[in-house]
């Protein structure tokens, strides 16, 4: 166990000496297991009942969270709780309820868990209610005024749970190990519709009242909400879309083939579990490009290019409806077994969707993203994060959210189905999802399965522990290649080291066309961090990167940009990290600024000025990056 958690299990130690005149008795130390306080071994929630007032004057959430329990004969329950007003906790059904003693801390207040709510019950304790409001400390929970909005004129409200901020709105047993079904009755503005990971409304209720279900137990870091002028619009095949009204021509238009990804993802690996899947279009400040929240993915403005080139990530959350959703990693340090499965298959689906080629450039792109994030763990305090199996106690579990997981995890299951052939991994996947459906799963859990039921069976020998276990990636790992990407890196060296304009005539300017989205991410990649500012002038006038309302590119544009200081990409900078909260853009961005002593100051004043637009996710990792 790492030192803070250390530190606070022993200040707990001494409070609970030290304090005598408390009523509950704290046990003496509270293990933490899956960066959670709870005592889900003795007694655990299996239902869920919300019901919460939305009150977007005060930006708070108020109300009361019903845990129905399974109890083995426990006489505390232990949830945990970040940011939260407790203010009465009862036990029994709504009926009947009894007023309990219960205590926060005592005397661990952790920055990175928050506390423990320990509740006094019975060993016959059923039902635990916990009354309560957010603060503006609920870091899950952000709230935007209508400006920050597409319309302009409606505020909203969204929540992000994964990994550990479920707790920041929800008093709650906040681990991936355990599962829970959920209903919520809300209360919101009459003028907004509310949608939760549940079953879904497709209109507005006129009084603002919304009943939601969730059925299929899930871990708590996939309960979700969002609140705001939402409209529908339907796909087909239980596929459909939620987004503010003027975004609703755009984002049919973009997600077309969601039906069709769905058809690719049951033919791979068995039936969708959750009966709909549905996307929710958020706001700019949204931190990741999507949250796979089940039934309801909530996905970034971003993804809306206009030309269906970035919808690989749509693929990916809705590969997660069968990794991490039906099958989810019992602590977060199997966080690979959620991520990396799910980029193998999102991989797969993209492959039916844009064809072999197409699939393969998707993985380069990313294979090159997880070299060099390879060499910055080399290189950082914790080395050891190049493993797929992660030791994050004591840690912020979002410390997981690496390349690593992601990609490495991805790339091992390829090399794996590379050596025991397509047909037989596919049989083995399909199985492994239903043998642990609506489990959590470890990293041992899954190499028994996998020694049984693929190696043993078919008799092959693979050395996946050199994969799980130990840093870099594996001289077995698979080669891919992409003529195109050849061509473009050679294109951009060529422009990079040429003095004349004949070295460079393979440069098609005026011509973005001839190359695509992800052609041209490889060709700035390639270009030297240093290159003269005139070329990347020249390319700019040409073919206007700056200004390309795409993301990925301007993002790749902006970086190159700050390295080779090319000022006049700035003030798209700017509006750039004025607008979009994506973590994976705006984090590296001022990064990059602050590195550069010629923009150290811009880095500063920029997130000063743009902070407000951010969600706390991305505002907290940067806030850390800028060392403030
Ligand atoms: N589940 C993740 C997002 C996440 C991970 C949030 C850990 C909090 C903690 C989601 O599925 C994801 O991976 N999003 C990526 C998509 C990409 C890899 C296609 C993103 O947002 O960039
Ligand atoms: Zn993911």
């Amino acid at each position: 166990m790492k030192l803070i958690l250390k530190l606070s299990l022993l200040i707990l130690l001494m409070a609970s000496c030290t304090n005598p005149v408390k009523k509950v008795k704290p046990k003496k130390t509270i293990p933490v297991n899956n960066h959670s306080f709870s005592n889900i071994e003795e007694v655990h929630t299996t239902h869920l009942h919300l019901d919460l007032n939305v009150d977007f004057t005060n930006k708070k959430l108020s109300g009361v969270a019903r845990h129905k329990m399974d109890n083995q004969g426990a006489n505390q329950a232990v949830f945990d709780i970040k940011g939260l007003k407790i203010q009465k906790v009862t036990t029994g059904n709504s009926e009947n309820e009894k007023v309990r003693k219960f205590e926060i801390g005592p005397g661990v207040e952790n920055t990175i868990l928050g506390q423990p709510l320990i509740v006094n019950i019975d060993k016959n304790t059923a039902y635990v209610n916990i009354y309560y409001e957010t603060t503006e400390e609920s870091e899950a929970l952000d709230w935007l005024d209508s400006a920050l909005t597409s319309s302009k004129n409606k505020p909203f409200l969204y929540t992000q749970g994964q990994a550990i901020l479920t707790r920041t709105w929800i008093p709650i047993q906040d681990a991936p190990s355990n599962r829970i079904t959920y209903s919520a009755d809300l209360k919101v503005p009459s003028d907004l519709m509310a949608v939760m990971s549940a079953s879904n409304p497709k209109e507005k209720n006129h009084e603002g009242n919304y009943h939601f279900d969730m059925k299929q137990p899930i871990p708590c870091y996939l309960i979700a909400l969002a609140v705001g002028d939402l409209v529908y619009g339907d796909l087909g095949n239980h596929t459909g879309v939620y987004c503010e009204p003027e975004l609703l021509e755009a984002s049919m238009y973009e997600f077309e083939d969601l039906p069709n990804m769905m058809e690719a993802a049951e033919k791979l690996y068995g039936k969708y579990a959750w009966d709909q899947y549905d996307l929710l279009i958020l706001p700019y400040s949204f931190p990741f490009g999507g949250m796979e929240n089940p039934r309801l993915t909530f996905a970034n403005p971003t993804l809306l290019a206009g030309d269906r080139s970035l919808v690989s990530v749509v693929a990916h959350e809705l590969a997660h409806s069968w990794s991490g959703n039906l099958v989810t990693n019992e602590t977060w340090n199997d966080f690979w077994l959620n991520e990396g499965f799910t980029v193998y298959f999102e991989n797969r689906i993209m492959e039916e969707i844009i064809g072999k080629n197409g699939a393969d450039n998707l993985a380069l792109i990313e294979f090159f993203e997880l070299q060099e994030e390879l060499e910055r763990i080399e290189n950082s305090g914790h080395p050891e994060d190049a493993h797929l199996f992660l030791d994050l106690d004591g840690r912020d579990p979002d410390d997981g959210m690496t390349d690593v997981a992601y990609v490495k995890g991805a790339f091992f299951l390829k090399t794996l189905e590379a050596n025991v052939g397509r047909d037989k991994m596919d049989v083995f996947l399909m199985s492994y999802f239903d043998h642990f459906k609506f489990t959590s799963v470890n990293t041992d859990k899954f190499v028994s399965y996998l020694e049984k039921e693929l190696l043993q069976k078919h008799k092959i020998d693979f050395n996946y522990k050199e994969w799980i276990y130990q840093p870099g990636i594996p001289e077995s790992c698979i080669n891919l290649k992409s003529d195109g990407f050849e061509n473009v890196k050679e294109m951009a060296i060529t422009f990079a080291n040429g003095e004349t304009d004949e070295s460079w005539d393979k440069v098609p300017f005026n011509k973005r066309s001839n190359y695509s989205v992800q052609e041209w991410l490889t060709f700035i990649r390639h270009l030297p961090s240093d290159i003269n500012v005139e070329k990347m002038a020249k390319l700019d006038k040409h073919l206007a990167f700056s200004e390309w309302t795409n993301a990925e590119i301007q993002f790749e544009w902006f970086m190159k940009s700050i390295s080779s200081n090319y000022t006049n990409a700035y003030p798209y900078l700017e509006s750039f990290l004025e607008k979009i909260g994506r973590r994976k853009f705006i984090l590296p961005l001022y990064e990059a600024l602050y590195k550069n002593v010629n923009t150290r100051k811009k880095a500063l004043e920029w997130f000063k000025d743009y902070n407000k637009n951010y969600h706390a996710v991305s505002s907290n990792s940067i806030a850390e990056a800028l060392e403030l």
